[in-house]
C-alpha cells in the first residue's frame, strides 16, 4: 500500500513549523468532480450512522452545515475519506508510523445570515486524553475559497501553546485571551484562499478560523481528521465515540478508526 503525493519537504518543514501547510492540487479533475457528486448526496442523506450536527436555520447551521462520518452512508466518501493519498501526505507531514481515520465531515458554510467560524483548536473537542497527539486534519475546497465565501486562516506556530479551552462556537471567547504574555511572537493570521481541489493540513492544536459566507452559493468543502496509533478514549460524549461502548483508556482502533497509511510500506 503506497501511494504518490504532492508533499516535498518543504511542505514537511512548513507544517513542523508553523501547525498548518497548503498544498496545491491535492484532487485532479475527475475526483474534484465525483467529490463534488458524492459530498452533494451524503449530505442530503438522512441516516443514524452519520450525524448532522445542527438543522437547517439553527444556530450552528449558520456557522457550519455540517455532516460527520458521510463515509457510513456513502460508499462514494468512503472513497475520498479512506483516500491513500491524503492519508499518505498526512504521514509524510506529521512523521507517524501510521495513520488512522478519526472521522471525516461535510464543512458548508451556507449563504444568507452566515456567520465566521471563530478562532479555535480542535483538539479540546475530541474525547481523547492526550493533548499533544499529532492528530490533523485535511481540509479540501470543493470550491474556489477566498475571504468572501469563507477560506480558512491560521496562526503560524499556535500548534506550540498546547491545549486551551474549547471555544463556544455560538458565543465564541477570544481565544487569545488564553494565551500569556509573549508566547506567540507573531499573532498575524495567515489567510489561506484555496482553488477547488486544492487543501490545508492543519495540527489539531493550530488557531484556525474562516470568514463568514458573503456570497449567494455555499462554501463546500470536506475535512478528515487523522489520527496517530495509540490514542486513547477520554470518556467525553461526542457523536463519533456515543453507542461504541468504549471504556475510558481504551485505544481507539478497529474498524471504525481503520489504518489507511502505513509507514514503510512503501
Ligand atoms: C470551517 O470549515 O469553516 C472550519 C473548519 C475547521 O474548524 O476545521
Ligand atoms: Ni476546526
Amino acid at each position: 500500500m503506497s501511494a504518490t503525493t504532492p508533499i516535498t519537504q518543504e511542505h514537511i518543514d512548513f507544517y513542523r513549523n508553523n501547525g498548518f501547510v497548503k498544498v496545491d492540487n491535492m484532487l485532479t479533475a475527475e475526483e474534484l468532480e465525483l467529490l463534488r457528486e458524492y459530498l452533494e448526496e451524503a449530505m442530503q442523506t438522512t441516516s443514524d450512522r452519520s450525524v448532522q450536527t445542527d438543522k437547517q436555520g439553527g444556530l450552528y447551521y449558520r456557522v457550519l452545515n455540517q455532516k460527520v462520518n458521510t463515509w457510513r452512508d456513502h460508499a462514494g466518501m468512503g472513497k475520498f475519506s479512506f483516500h491513500e493519498r491524503f492519508a499518505q501526505s498526512a504521514l509524510q507531514l506529521t512523521g507517524a508510523n501510521q495513520i488512522r481515520l478519526f472521522h471525516d465531515h461535510g464543512l458548508w458554510k451556507m449563504p444568507n445570515d452566515s456567520k465566521p467560524t471563530p478562532w479555535h483548536q480542535d483538539t479540546p473537542y475530541w474525547p481523547i486524553n492526550e493533548s499533544n497527539q499529532g492528530m490533523l486534519s485535511i481540509w479540501i475546497a470543493l470550491d474556489d475559497v477566498n475571504e468572501k465565501n469563507g477560506c480558512m486562516a491560521f496562526i503560524p506556530k499556535s500548534h506550540k501553546l498546547g491545549k486551551l479551552k474549547g471555544i463556544d462556537f455560538l458565543d465564541p471567547q477570544n481565544i487569545f485571551d488564553y494565551v500569556e504574555g509573549e508566547q506567540l511572537d507573531d499573532r498575524k493570521p495567515v489567510v489561506v484562499p484555496l482553488k477547488a481541489g486544492s487543501c490545508t493540513f492543519h495540527n489539531g492544536l493550530t488557531f484556525h478560523y474562516a470568514h463568514a459566507n458573503e456570497t449567494d452559493r455555499p462554501r463546500r468543502a470536506l475535512a478528515i481528521i487523522y489520527m496517530p496509533d495509540d490514542i486513547t478514549f477520554s470518556g467525553a460524549s461526542h457523536p463519533i465515540t456515543t453507542g461504541l461502548n468504549l471504556e475510558k483508556g481504551d485505544v481507539l482502533k478497529g474498524p471504525l478508526f481503520p489504518v489507511l497509511a502505513v509507514r514503510g510500506a512503501d
